[in-house]
């Protein structure tokens, strides 16, 4: 299959492709032009969230979009730079009729459905109060998601690890699911990679965590 990624100029990017190789699929990496980046096997598009060309290069022909954009500078700019880029990639996704995304999120992006779980909402209120650029921006990125029309999963974090080894994953909403704050990149990019063929999470939210 045809796969293209977002956000995997970042740590969990190399994740996302080996996984994505491993598979068998043709793998393409959107860039911004200001990103250091650089990877053997796969077809590199540059180009802003503002470019529509590139945006429709990199899209244009695949089965699935797999995206891990979020926050890297600090302080986080204002204004929602991730979810305007997210909505920009869901434009084109449209033109280009490519249904399904799978995008990464946070435990801070509350899902109807979640209970108190203390270990994902202590931190959604820090963020909150201390980094309220970031939180504007994970809230505003969900109902992005939420609102499009696209196949999508969005996938909610805790704490991203890298740790390399795998002994499971625990899948669910918050609150009603035994979750461990953790994640691993590597369970992260099997977690992403398995939805693209499955249902199961169609148009949800579940947080997942490593065992
Ligand atoms: N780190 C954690 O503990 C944690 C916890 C929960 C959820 N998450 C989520 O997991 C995902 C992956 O995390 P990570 O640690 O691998 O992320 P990361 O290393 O910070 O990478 C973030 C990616 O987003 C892109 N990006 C950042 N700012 C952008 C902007 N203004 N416009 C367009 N693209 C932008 C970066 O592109 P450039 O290379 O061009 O900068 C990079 O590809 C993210 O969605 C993050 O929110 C992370």
């Amino acid at each position: 299959m045809n796969i293209t990624l977002f956000g995997a100029t970042g740590k969990t990017g190399p994740y996302l492709i080996e996984e994505g190789l491993k598979r068998g699929h043709e793998i393409t990496v959107f860039a911004r032009q200001s990103s250091r980046f650089d990877y053997k096997n796969v077809r590199i598009v540059r180009g802003d969230f503002t470019d529509a060309i590139a945006l429709h290069e990199a899209i244009n022909g695949a089965d699935a979009v797999l995206s891990a954009l979020g926050p890297t500078q600090f302080p986080h700019p204002k204004g929602e730079p991730i979810a305007h880029a997210t909505q920009a990639l869901i434009d084109i996704m449209a033109q280009a009729q490519v249904r399904r995304l799978i995008a990464v999120s946070t435990g801070t992006a509350a899902d109807p459905d979640d209970r108190y779980d203390m270990k994902i909402r202590l931190p959604a209120i820090l963020i909150k109060y201390l980094m309220p650029s970031i939180y504007q921006d994970i809230v505003t990125l969900a109902q992005v998601i939420r609102q499009s029309d696209r196949d999508w999963t969005m996938v909610r974090a805790g704490f991203l690890t890298n740790r390399s080894n795998s002994k499971g994953i625990n899948v669910g909403v918050y609150g009603k699911t035994r979750h461990q704050l953790a994640l691993s990149r590597l369970d992260l990019a099997k977690f992403m990679f398995d939805q693209i063929e499955s249902d199961s999470y169609l148009a949800k939210a579940p947080g997942i965590s490593s065992c």
